[in-house]
């Protein structure tokens, strides 16, 4: 249950994703589910409890929040903390479904004999699977109303001088456009700029799509633009012997000083390359954005000591921008990847932030997509495949001898607004969905009905008694005691060695079995398809592992990470966020005793282990 649920500041703003009487002139757009989302911004934003999972460097107001963006706007309006710029990229509803690449590091045993032997290796046969990261398949209007949400829980936490930069593209930009009118007014809008960028492409039969929007608008009309931060030169034609766009007739000497000056660029913008022509800056985040992009957003709508907030943050480009720029900056995101990429890419840069996570329930397993694929292997006897007559509302079915078939609904994680079970959804199911069942030829008796987050259980079991006039049986089960199951941690075997005045752990070995299930898994899988290049792993393991921590001053609670490393994929190691050529060798040090070891595997799930004081 949330904590309790924050009233949005007044009444929300008439528009499209809550009224289907509203008709436009050329087109009526209407939404699904509209009395949902009416209910739930009159309800407000869900607070849930946040909890402090680590303590990067000193004290500090720069936040990474593992949440949902409603989720972090909740604890952001309580807190009554204000953001001054807002840059996000959301999922685009472009249909794909992004996965992580998982690197097998190089075992450091033999990564010391290579590098003894002054042996080259062969990077590009650094062995990896893949791991899905978060769905982003949408229909139209599920995407309009969730953003909807979104973007009006936003605009609560922003300042009364802040602006808010919405990337997208053209698969849903031009709906979005609608939503900002009347969240922010028509008023309020800036510009719509266009990020042009060229690369290769299969489309033959239309002009290939090689630009995103990105949508500005302000807050208030007291907007902070600092065009002069952001000057870029004009640029030279060559044919007209140096002259630029824009000469028309000045002379030479008017166009040299015009150009040392530069100009504020146009709202379209061809001269920031896409990350796949600046392999420095990639760090295999799919959908990772270049860091010109935000620097310009960011210098030229904040300035410095002011926070800047992406609440869909990926890889943390906006947060390690703002840091270099002087700004404060709060990263929020719902996939632990995107926390841990973050995490380190900061780490790098030598920022100080705090890490919270909020224990709404949703960040059940890894993230919503890996969850939802999950469960119906957790699900003792759930099949995916209905019998006919059971529809697409049902999750699967679990049949057993006394009760027959069961129908069983579960939440779709990757669509927050699921989350809570509420009487408007019992409504649906005991007066919609289970009628439907008179065209099943079996005898139904009893549903299950799977939930993250109750309303208020009592009230929804009476609500049930009361108003159930069908034979059905509605049973109510917790979502989370099912997963409590399956997250086993990972085991490390290590020694603490004093070394003079280091302490030195030596890990030996590392066993992970949900990293074994998925490599058995993709071998499995190339068996079937003939393919030879299995992935092995050594008898210590030490492969799995991506980034190991030492915490030498607390026993418990919030992590402080006094030492660590962390290897990349293709073996060599970061020290306290310093990049070297070496490869890992197995070890991590610290200059006072630690009291906890933090392991993180190469999907990033992290296992901590105390370390026993010597007797
Ligand atoms: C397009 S990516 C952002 C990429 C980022 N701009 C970058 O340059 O790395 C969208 C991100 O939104 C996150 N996400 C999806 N749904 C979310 C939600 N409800 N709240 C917060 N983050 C979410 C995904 O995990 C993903 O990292």
């Amino acid at each position: 249950m949330p904590i309790k649920y924050i009233p949005y500041s007044k009444n929300p703003v008439q528009g499209q994703a809550i009224l289907n009487t509203i008709s436009r002139s050329v087109r009526l757009l209407s939404y699904k589910d509209n009395d949902k989302v009416h209910d739930r911004i009159l309800r407000g934003i869900p607070y849930y409890e946040l909890i402090e999972l680590e303590s990067v460097g000193e004290a500090s107001q720069n936040l990474v929040i593992r949440g949902e963006c409603l989720s972090a706007c909740a604890y952001l309006k309580e807190q009554a903390i204000k953001v001054d710029l807002v840059y996000i990229d959301p999922p685009f509803a472009s249909g794909a479904d992004y996965a992580k690449k998982v690197y097998i590091r190089k075992n450091p045993k033999l990564a010391q004999k290579l590098k003894e032997a002054e042996e080259a290796l062969d990077f590009s046969e650094v062995a990896a699977f893949e791991e899905k990261m978060y769905g982003d398949i949408w229909n139209k209007e599920d995407y309009l109303n969730w953003m909807y949400e979104n973007l009006i829980a936003i605009k609560e936490v922003m300042s009364e001088t802040a602006s808010i930069y919405v990337h997208l593209d053209w698969h849903i930009g031009h709906y979005v456009k609608i939503l900002m009118d009347e969240i922010f007014g028509e008023e309020n809008f800036v510009n719509e700029i266009i990020w042009a960028y060229t690369g290769p492409t299969n489309q033959k039969n239309n002009f290939p799509r090689k630009h995103d929007n990105i949508l500005f608008y302000q807050r208030h009309n007291i907007k902070i633009f600092n065009g002069d931060e952001i000057r870029v030169r004009f640029k030279k034609s060559t044919k007209s012997g140096g002259k630029t766009a824009l000469s028309g007739k000045a002379s030479d000497e008017i166009l040299e000083v015009l150009d040392a000056k530069g100009k504020i660029p146009e709202d379209w913008w061809g001269d920031i390359a896409d990350l796949g022509k600046i392999h420095s800056e990639d760090i295999g985040y799919a959908t990772q954005k270049p860091e010109a992009l935000l620097e310009r957003i960011i210098k030229a709508s904040s300035n410095e000591g002011m926070v800047v907030c992406d609440f869909f943050g990926g890889s943390g480009v906006t947060a390690k921008v703002a840091h270099s720029l002087g700004r404060k900056f709060i990263h929020c995101d719902i996939g632990i990847n995107s926390i841990q990429t973050a995490r380190d890419r900061l780490v790098e840069v030598g920022a100080n932030f705090r890490m919270l996570e909020v224990q709404d329930g949703i960040n059940l397993f890894r993230n919503p997509t890996q969850t939802m694929d999950k469960l119906s292997t957790l699900i003792d006897g759930l099949n995916t495949r209905r019998p006919e007559g059971i529809n697409e509302f049902w999750f699967g079915v679990i049949t057993d001898s006394k009760h027959g078939t069961m129908p069983v609904y579960v939440p779709e994680l990757k669509d927050s607004t699921q989350k809570v079970l509420d009487t408007v959804t019992i409504n649906a199911i005991i007066n919609g969905e289970l009628h439907k069942f008179d065209t099943y030829a079996g005898e139904i008796k009893k549903v299950i009905v799977y939930y993250v987050d109750i309303e208020d259980e009592k009230e929804i079991k009476m609500f049930i008694q009361k108003n159930n006039t069908t034979m059905i049986e509605v049973e109510l089960r917790d979502l989370k005691q099912v997963l409590d199951f399956v997250v086993i941690d990972d085991s490390v075997e290590f020694s603490l060695n004093e070394k003079g005045i280091l302490f030195e752990v030596e890990i030996r070995s590392f066993y992970s079995d949900k990293l074994k299930q998925k490599i058995n898994e993709f071998n499995a899988k190339k068996v079937l398809s003939a393919n030879t290049s299995f992935i092995e792993i050594s008898k210590e393991g030490l492969e799995l592992i991506e980034y190991i921590s030492l915490d030498c001053t607390h026993n418990e609670g919030i992590w402080q990470s006094d030492s660590e490393i962390k290897i990349d994929k293709n073996g060599f190691v970061s020290i306290n966020g310093q990049k070297t050529k070496e490869f890992w060798n197995g070890k991590v040090s610290s200059n006072t005793r630690p009291k906890r070891l933090k392991v993180r595997n190469i999907a990033g799930d992290e296992t901590i282990v105390m370390i026993e004081e010597e007797k």
